[in-house]
């Protein structure tokens, strides 16, 4: 690994929000004949490698999707080790990552009984410890969803209905927006996914509506600053028409 990105990217272009589905580390371990748990400790110097690129590049927001709300099904050792590997992660690099001026929030549903008390802890610690920062905001989707954010969202929205502080007629787009987890969150420009699965596995569904995707083969533990640029290169391809028609006029 490099430790400036040797990729050419155009730096004037720079998307400001990338969203990262980090997948395949699984696979990763399989293929080397080690247990699935080697595959997530082998991806966390690909992520703070990503990390370094993107406040390289001036990427503002930075969201990685850590676990999701249906990964509680795996095996109680691959959760418990998750779970326990996200307490030292946090312990070993929010240091570093406060020091890099970079703001960490959670996103999901930390307060879920099955998220242990010190995982809590750590992460409040986290977010305090950096909340001044205004480098790049890091946003870890943990225990994330994007149907039962919407679901939350919506849930907040009729409360309000029922007990007469707002009407149903009132409601719209921006209002459910602002209901979400994180209401100041721009929406992804770019959302990245490695290990070639070409879907979102319920990742900011609302907030992905006219992100671009950039789908790599790359499995996460091997993923780098340069593969971001790359990524970042392809999505500076694309034309984000948002509905509207390609202009064809004559020039
Ligand atoms: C992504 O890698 C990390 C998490 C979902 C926590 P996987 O563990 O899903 O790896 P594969 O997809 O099985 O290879
Ligand atoms: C998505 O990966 C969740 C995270 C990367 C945290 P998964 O490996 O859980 O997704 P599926 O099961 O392949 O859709
Ligand atoms: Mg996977």
């Amino acid at each position: 690994m490099a430790d400036y990105i040797t990729v050419d990217v155009d730096r004037d272009a720079i998307p400001r929000h990338v969203g990262i589905i980090m997948d395949g580390n699984g696979r990763w371990a399989n293929a080397r004949d080690l247990h699935r748990t080697q595959g997530h400790a082998a991806g966390e110097p690909a992520l703070f490698d990503v990390v370094h690129g993107a406040l390289e590049l001036g990427v503002k927001w930075l969201t990685v999707y850590t676990f999701s709300t249906e990964n509680w099904d795996r095996d109680e050792f691959e959760v418990s080790f998750l779970m326990q590997f996200n307490v030292d992660l946090l312990e070993r690099r929010r240091d570093e990552l406060n020091e890099l001026g970079v703001r960490v929030i959670f996103m999901g549903d930390i307060e879920d009984d099955r998220v242990p008390e010190i995982l809590r802890d750590r992460i409040h610690s986290a977010e305090e410890l950096t909340s001044d920062n205004t480098t790049m905001t890091m946003v870890f989707a943990f225990n994330y969803g994007g149907r039962v954010e919407i679901v939350d969202a919506v849930r907040h929205i009729a409360a309000a209905v029922a007990n007469g502080s707002l009407s149903a007629d009132d409601i719209d787009e921006s209002m459910l927006s602002r209901n979400l987890y994180l209401a100041d969150m721009p929406d992804p420009d770019l959302i990245i996914r490695t290990s070639g699965e070409h879907r979102t596995s319920n990742f900011l569904l609302w907030q992905a509506a006219y992100s671009e995707y950039v789908f790599t083969s790359v499995l996460w533990p091997d993923f780098d600053r340069d593969e971001l640029a790359r990524c970042i290169s392809e999505y500076q391809q694309r034309d984000r028409r948002y509905g509207g028609a390609v202009d064809r006029s004559p020039t």
